[in-house]
């Protein structure tokens, strides 16, 4: 079987799918692996670099010609750039990539009806035996140590304590709001630059985690018993508790100079818990680094990809951090990747055996259809026999 990785088009994107190091563990899995010409320089990878690692160099047209594609982007997560890409889909060929099920299943639609079958990663499920294939976490983990880095370079203060002889600085207060795998990233990277961190999470069950990275939890007066759902994640709350936690968040943001909003409930528009009016209650200079920007933010006001400015509060809206350290973060996409289809082909790729939990919750697209029970409930079709489901 062979397998193709496309340049990626969405605009800003410098990732790519696999980088050299990955390839002889695909090659030890049995596959062929091909690199259309071009696709790691933005990420530091040369063509040359890809050939001494096994792999044939090709064009994008000889790319679409292989059984399987391998994307950071595809689908709903790749822009304009998926019109281009969807009607070069042969028929049978697997895409795998991050493809925005969950917002924008009309495209895995489209694929389906070109006859691809699709994988998407972000859907894998937040398993032990899926860690090292968990693309989600091995971003969001970097974007967190990113956004810090981001804020800390448009404050006009430095992050840690300073005892000069010409004065004292105090050392800066971040505030992490949502501590998931960005979100203690976030804390751990503000605190190695010195600063003050508190976080705070919808989850209790987090809050040893903030403290044992030496960050203080903000605990606030709120019925959260009912907030986890299954895989870890988060589950939405009604609008009467987001209420209240942006009533009681105030003051404590109100007294930060950074705040990282990394709050996600998984397919849902984020939860907004900073307002228009909590911003304007922060000190002039003060940075927001609303990292939901993308899903309508946590931080009303905040615009995907824009500064925002209000009364001297910047909210900055980052959407593709991963892409900003495209070396690293394709590095680790790559392992999560090459981790993943090696374990498709153990299932009996090109054959997509559902009965393994990984396949069927990240199996998007086959046969013609969409098959992911969730992806069709959001397209609005009726679930699929067993059977069917199964095939
Ligand atoms: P995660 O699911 O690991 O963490 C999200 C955390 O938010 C969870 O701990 C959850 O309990 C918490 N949360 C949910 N509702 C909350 C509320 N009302 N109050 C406080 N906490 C709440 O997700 P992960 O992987 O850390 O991603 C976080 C966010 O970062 C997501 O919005 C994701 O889309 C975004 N992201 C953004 C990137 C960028 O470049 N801008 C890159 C990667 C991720």
């Amino acid at each position: 079987m062979k397998v193709a990785v496309l340049k990626e088009t969405f605009p800003g994107e410098r990732r790519v799918a696999l980088v050299p190091a990955a390839i002889a563990m695909l090659k030890k899995a049995g596959l062929e692996v091909a690199v259309e010409t071009g696709a790691g320089l933005a990420a530091g990878f040369l063509d040359d670099d890809y050939r001494a690692a096994g792999a044939t160099i090709i064009s994008r047209d000889e790319a679409f010609a292989a059984d399987c594609l391998l994307t950071v982007r595809t689908a709903g997560a790749c822009g304009d750039g998926w019109c281009h890409d969807r009607d070069r889909l042969r028929s049978g060929v697997i895409v795998v990539g991050l493809c925005d099920p969950l917002s924008t299943p009309a495209a895995c639609r489209e694929a389906a009806e070109r006859g691809a079958t699709l994988f998407a990663l972000e859907l894998v499920p937040r398993i032990t035996r899926a860690q090292s294939m968990d693309v989600l976490s091995s971003q969001a983990n970097i974007a967190g140590y990113r956004a810090v880095l981001l804020a800390a370079n448009t404050l006009p203060r430095i992050l840690p304590m300073m005892t000069t002889a010409a004065g004292t600085i105090t050392p800066a207060k971040v505030l992490v709001l949502g501590a998931g795998v960005a979100g203690l990233q976030a804390i751990a990277t503000a605190k190695r630059l010195g600063a003050q961190v508190s976080a705070y999470d919808v989850r209790p069950a987090v809050k040893e985690q903030v403290q044992s990275l030496g960050a203080k939890f903000v605990e606030l007066p709120l019925e959260t018993g009912a907030s986890e759902a299954a895989g870890g994640y988060a589950k939405a709350m009604g609008e009467e508790f987001y209420a209240k936690q942006r009533d009681l968040l105030g003051k404590v943001v109100a007294e930060s100079d950074v705040v990282v909003c990394t709050a996600l409930i998984p397919g849902q528009k984020a939860p907004v818990l900073v307002t228009a009016e909590m911003v304007r209650r922060m000190k002039p200079g003060s940075v927001i680094v609303d990292m939901a920007a993308e899903r309508g933010g946590n931080c009303e006001g905040s615009k995907p990809d824009e500064t925002v400015m209000v009364e001297g509060v910047t909210i900055l809206g980052p959407t593709n951090l991963p892409a900003d350290v495209a070396g690293h973060t394709s590095q680790l996409y790559a392992k999560n990747l090459a981790t993943f289809l090696a374990h498709l082909v153990k299932s009996g790729l090109p054959k997509a055996a559902v009965d393994d939990e990984i396949v069927r919750d990240t199996l998007v697209a086959a046969d013609g259809q969409v098959v992911h029970p969730k992806i069709r409930e959001k397209l609005g079709l009726p679930p699929l026999p067993p059977a069917a489901a199964a095939s």
